[in-house]
């Protein structure tokens, strides 16, 4: 930290009393006209560090209103005017993909592979969420998940470490722009810090049991990433890690964030989380949770009030040291001052024009859309006469995804407005809103391809909203059996927050595009994809498996000592005897309109001394990419490696570089990796980074089953 921001904070807290210092460890939500007037007082007496710009435990699932800047800068004035420090309020809300215009719901974007246009997004964001006096997001969200069952995967990046480290590091530069101090940069905040997406049986809030060595391998790298790119906040999450809440936990809350990964902003609790340690049983009295809590490194309180209420005696009682609360409000202080909230306090709302924002929104969500299926009936020729039916023709809302609460759905195209936009009366929307067709409709007789708009509604995903059974509904499955038997070829478009078990829907339709929740332009998005405007690039962040009992599947996974690795199709009968576990799609895998063909991967320096790897050599790794079609397509190139014999045991297969490049038909193009220090090691359970001596395998491919592979070595 810079000598002049840390005496600024020094001169501020020598100033300041024990209730206001208190004060700016205190995160109440945005007052109702029930309780404003006591609230300002409140604010005037110096007791609101920060506000929760929404109301209710679970502001993504609930529709908040749109945000009153001038009611936000009457509070800000009280503050900076009237409170005894003059400490400006930290605005923080909940902008998780996209405000007023509304990207693809995390776990989709992550599927676009495209960092660059991540980051891109996340400005865009910014800008439109600082204009309405957002000065804090919380996210990215980070938590890793193995369970689809969880409704918060959406807001995460999948099953693999690599990925959310790339992506946690785009949203954090994209948010907070080239200067923090800039009027349109917003404090990302990390979170859950963590294991919250390991809750058992993918149940929201419940216990997590994740090793250590687990948990710096998979769970603790996106983070340690968001760290490094600049978030200067965390939330703690509100699971226990094996029998601790994390809330309590200063193994986790200090030693490993603040030890092991460098983190020196300040840790914001999850909503009512202090005081939630009584009912998880560690805790007896309010007291008791604030003293542990700040005990563990938790510097912020939100909601629950339990800091403001409870701290001041108990630094009286000598149950806490205030030399611990000073500690908190200089890191809340600090970052305050590093994203400049005293010198621009007060939000000047303008017009913002959006339609570059917008413009990114349909670039992302074709970006992130994955074909899964096509036997040739894809893309569709605009002179055909297609039929749409199903519940998400009309669907508006869903095509959002949970966790806007700035975004509009009156202000969000059906995929069959923007069918129609594209072909006219060649489009017939059959009968949506029931789920029934009938043989006699002449439309369908009269169609060459059939459009079915499948998938979840929102409302089955988010926080709070886990399922347990990853499907679409039986309904919707009756009618792609009704569709198989018109003879018609079918096109399935699935709208889903969440991985599903595909087996059963995709067998029975031609081609299957997994859409998402793609968010403000998601059925622009798909209409240019279903009709060849664009070529479809996404690639799988997470495994889709072919049943929900084959929970957990995920592809980095270590290998058996007996030969039945079922994720990569080793004796799979031995592993379930009912069925087939192997994935159905695997991670890193999509279709384009065109095929691609690779060449072996060549190494030309493929032993390197562990000396040289620590000193900074890389291997340098190519490979050759040829777009055998007609058409132009993107190929999202992946590289994997196996370290065949370590200390610990290693995953069969880990991503560690990929690259997305734009293919002209008929053209070749040399891809570039290089593997270095950072890629070829793994943390010990002490959390020790640690390169070995010895062979890897590098995979370089089209998905984690790739076999096209060659071999390296520390030596
Ligand atoms: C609870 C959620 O877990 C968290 O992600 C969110 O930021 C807060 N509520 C505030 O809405």
């Amino acid at each position: 930290m810079p000598d002049k921001i840390k005496s600024r904070v020094d001169t501020l807290i020598s100033n300041m009393s024990l209730r206001a210092k208190i004060g700016q460890l205190n995160q109440p939500e945005t007052p109702t006209e029930n309780n404003i007037e006591e609230f300002k007082e409140a604010v005037r007496r110096g007791e609101v560090g920060s506000i929760l710009m929404s109301v209710g435990a679970t502001a993504g699932n609930d529709a908040q209103g749109e945000i009153n800047v001038d009611f936000y800068n009457e509070l800000q004035k009280i503050a900076v005017e009237e409170s005894p420090d003059g400490i400006p309020i930290l605005f923080g809300r909940d902008v998780i993909h996209g405000h007023r215009t509304v990207f693809p719901i995390p776990l989709a974007m992550a599927a676009s592979f495209n960092p660059e246009l991540v980051c891109r997004c996340y400005r865009d964001t910014a800008i439109e969420a600082t204009n309405d006096g957002v000065h804090w997001t919380f996210t990215p969200m980070l938590d890793l998940c193995h369970d689809p069952r969880w409704g918060r995967i959406i807001e995460g990046t999948g099953e693999d470490p690599y990925v959310g480290a790339g992506i946690a590091k785009a949203v954090v530069e994209g948010l907070q722009g080239d200067n923090l101090s800039n009027k349109d940069s917003m404090l990302a905040c990390a979170k859950h810090f963590i294991g919250y997406g390991a809750s058992e049986g993918g149940r929201d809030y419940h216990r997590t049991e994740i090793s250590d060595y687990s948990l710096f391998n998979y769970y603790l790298p996106a983070f340690r990433a968001a760290i490094k790119a600049g978030a200067l906040t965390v939330m703690s999450s509100f699971n226990d890690v094996s029998g601790q809440p994390v809330t309590s936990s200063r193994k986790y809350l200090t030693d490993i964030l603040r030890g092991n990964l460098g983190f020196e902003g300040f840790v914001v609790s999850d909503y009512d989380a202090v005081i939630q340690l009584i009912k998880q049983g560690v805790a007896e009295t309010p007291e008791q949770c604030a003293a542990m809590a700040l005990n563990a490194g938790l510097d912020m309180d939100m909601h629950d009030k339990c800091y403001i209420d409870n701290l001041e005696t108990a630094v009286k009682k000598g149950v806490i040291s205030e030399s611990v609360i000073d500690e908190a409000v200089r890191r809340v202080l600090t970052v305050k001052i590093r994203a400049g909230l005293f010198e621009h306090p007060y939000t000047e709302k303008k017009t913002i024009d959006r339609s570059k924002h917008l413009a990114d929104a349909r670039e992302m969500a074709a970006e992130s859309i994955v074909l899964l299926k096509n036997n040739g009936v894809l893309p569709i020729d605009k002179n055909s006469k297609v039929g749409l039916i199903g519940p998400f023709a009309n669907e508006r809302r869903s095509l959002l995804g949970s966790w806007t609460i700035d975004g509009k759905a009156e202000e969000t195209s059906t995929l069959s407005e923007k069918m129609r936009e594209e072909i006219g009366g060649n489009l017939n929307v059959i009968n949506s809103a029931a789920l029934a067709w009938d043989s006699t409709n002449k439309n369908i007789a009269a169609a060459d391809v059939v459009v079915l708009a499948l998938g979840e509604s929102w409302t089955a995903t988010g926080e709070s909203r886990a399922v347990s059974d990853i499907t679409i509904s039986a309904e919707q499955k009756a009618l792609i059996k009704k569709a198989k038997t018109y003879g018609k070829k079918t096109v399935g478009v699935l709208f889903c927050g969440r991985p599903i078990a595909i087996e059963e829907i995709a067998e029975d339709l031609d081609a299957v595009v997994y859409a998402w929740h793609t968010g403000s332009e998601a059925a622009g998005a798909v209409s240019d994809i279903l009709f060849g405007v664009k070529t479809p690039c996404g690639r799988l962040p997470v495994t889709l498996p072919r049943k929900a009992t084959h929970i957990p599947l995920y592809y980095n996974v270590t290998s058996s000592g007996r030969p039945v690795n079922c994720y990569y199709g080793e004796n799979p009968g031995n592993c379930y005897v009912d069925s087939m576990p192997t994935p159905y799609y695997p991670f890193g895998y999509g279709l384009t309109y065109t095929t691609f063909d690779y060449s072996k991967p060549v190494c030309n320096n493929s032993k390197l001394s562990l000396q040289e790897v620590k000193n900074g050599k890389k291997f340098d790794i190519s490979v050759f990419v040829t777009n055998k079609g007609e058409n132009s397509g993107k190929e999202t190139v992946q590289l994997y490696i196996h370290d065949a014999c370590a200390g610990m045991m290693r995953p069969l297969r880990e991503l560690k570089g990929f690259k997305k490049a734009e293919i002209s038909a008929g053209k070749t193009v040399k891809i570039d990796f290089e593997l270095s220090y950072d890629e070829l090691g793994f943390y010990d359970e002490k959390g020790n980074y640690i390169v070995e001596k010895g062979k890897f395998e590098v995979f370089v491919g089209k998905d984690c089953l790739t076999n096209n592979s060659l071999e390296i070595e520390i030596i």
